[in-house]
């Protein structure tokens, strides 16, 4: 399907299982992959972008089975293979940038490509690090992929991160594996902190003293297990926004990862007014992810300010944020978020162009926008998600909203992260 028509709704309500975690299936798959024996996935995301991965990983050596109620990896035991052909990433920055941190000490060379989108999005932010580390990697013009990686022995580095970014830090945590002696990270923020807890319940010593994240290169052995992914917040967010809005909806979420470098959504939401609980927590105790069931009540929201240490922790649901904003009384304002113009698609352009054509009124920003919330918002028209698919669905969401049917087109990028998405808003919203 290449366009969705959205209707205005009246409520939303009941309760909904999203799928997996598109971050951590991504980290399993790979060091599943790398490590010694079976391992067992359940509730592996089955998104294009995730798919890519674990067919990448397959290039590499790994064993993959996928069987209808799980994913078994038989690792490589330690090294990759050399791959026969190039490793196409799609449209997953994810993907390739934490691929390179594990290609770029293998004893092979390799190159990796991805669609129109991921081939313009900045490499050399890990490019660099790794170049520290003894890599031999080489972009294009720009800095962009195609990046062709020869495979080279690695040292150990101690690196500032320039910006807070979790798939900088994995690429030089997974390269760090494959290094002589001790490699350091050190986060300007706190961002998800997946790999590092993947490493750790898969038997690696991760040191982490305040900012500083350390693993040492000579104690490496990754031991494969049994896995359950948690349900995507990312893709929960929809909805708990979505609710949040909508005075007496009534919706519960029910398995979703609560890790807390996921989940500010929540605490930006509470701020502007929103009723939401959640039940059932299973915490995390053993370096796995936390779980639980996330229940909303609709109300009407007022506008809050978003920046800071809270952005890494919500950078995927700032375009909520932003229509959320649009339905709420008064401005919402979000800052320090210049990260979000080299997302799939530049996220501060995309929205302001979507609100705006919804009759919201914003100022954009460098480091991203003031909300004008309250309007009347206006449908009618079609919607352009510029293949971004956080873009495609979050306006899909405010369509919600609307006074009039909209249509939202280009949505086949939904499929990289979100899968079922239009089934999904089909069971809770009326
Ligand atoms: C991700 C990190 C974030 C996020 C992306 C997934 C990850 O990107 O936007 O969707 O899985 O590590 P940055 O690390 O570039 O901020």
């Amino acid at each position: 399907m290449t366009e969705f028509n959205i209707e205005p709704c009246k409520s939303i309500s009941g309760e909904l299982r999203v799928p997996g975690d598109k971050s951590i299936s991504h980290r399993l798959a790979m060091l599943c992959g790398l490590a010694r024996g079976e391992s067992v996935i359940r509730n592996y995301l089955m998104s294009e972008d995730c798919l890519n991965t674990l067919h990448a990983v397959e290039q590499l050596g790994a064993g993959v089975t996928v069987s209808q109620d799980d994913i078994r990896i038989v690792g490589v035991g330690g090294s990759y293979v050399e791959p026969a052909d190039v490793l196409d990433m799609g449209n997953s920055g994810t993907g390739m940038r934490l691929m390179a941190g594990l290609l770029a000490g293998q004893s092979f060379d390799s190159c990796m490509t991805g669609d129109k989108s991921l081939c313009s999005r900045p490499m050399n932010r890990i490019r660099d690090p790794l170049k520290l580390m003894g890599a031999d990697i080489n972009l294009r013009e720009g800095g962009c992929a195609p990046m062709d990686i020869k495979g080279k022995s690695l040292s150990g580095i101690e690196y500032k991160l320039p910006v807070a970014s979790a798939q900088v830090k994995s690429c030089v945590l997974l390269a760090g594996m494959n290094a002589e002696g001790v490699t350091s990270v050190i986060e300007p923020r706190p961002t998800r902190d997946h790999t590092e807890k993947l490493m750790s319940a898969m038997g690696m010593d991760v040191k982490i003293d305040g900012a500083r994240i350390s693993i040492d290169g000579g104690d490496v052995e990754l031991v494969g297990g049994d896995w359950d992914v948690p349900g995507d917040f990312s893709s929960a967010a929809f909805w708990i926004a979505d609710a949040a809005c909508m005075n007496g909806a009534e919706l519960t979420i029910k398995g979703v990862g609560l890790n807390p470098r996921r989940t500010a959504l929540l605490d930006v939401l509470k701020r502007m007014g929103a009723e939401i609980s959640v039940e059932c927590r299973v915490m995390n105790d053993d370096c796995w992810e936390d779980i639980g069931d996330v229940v909303v009540r609709g109300k009407k929201l007022v506008g809050t300010e978003v920046g800071g240490d809270e952005i890494p922790n919500l950078i995927d649901e700032l375009p909520l944020v932003a229509v959320v904003g649009a339905l709420a009384e008064g401005e919402t304002v979000i800052r320090d978020a210049a990260e979000l113009r080299v997302k799939e698609s530049d996220r501060i352009a995309t929205v302001a162009a979507g609100l705006k054509a919804f009759g919201v009124s914003l100022e954009e920003n460098p480091d991203g926008m003031i909300v004008k919330g309250g309007a009347v918002i206006s449908g009618g028209m079609e919607i352009n998600s510029h293949g971004d698919h956080r873009i495609a669905m979050a306006m899909s969401i405010l369509g919600l909203f609307a006074d009039s049917p909209v249509t939202v087109c280009d949505v086949a990028c939904i499929d990289t992260s979100y899968p079922g998405f239009m089934d999904d808003m089909g069971k809770v919203v009326f």
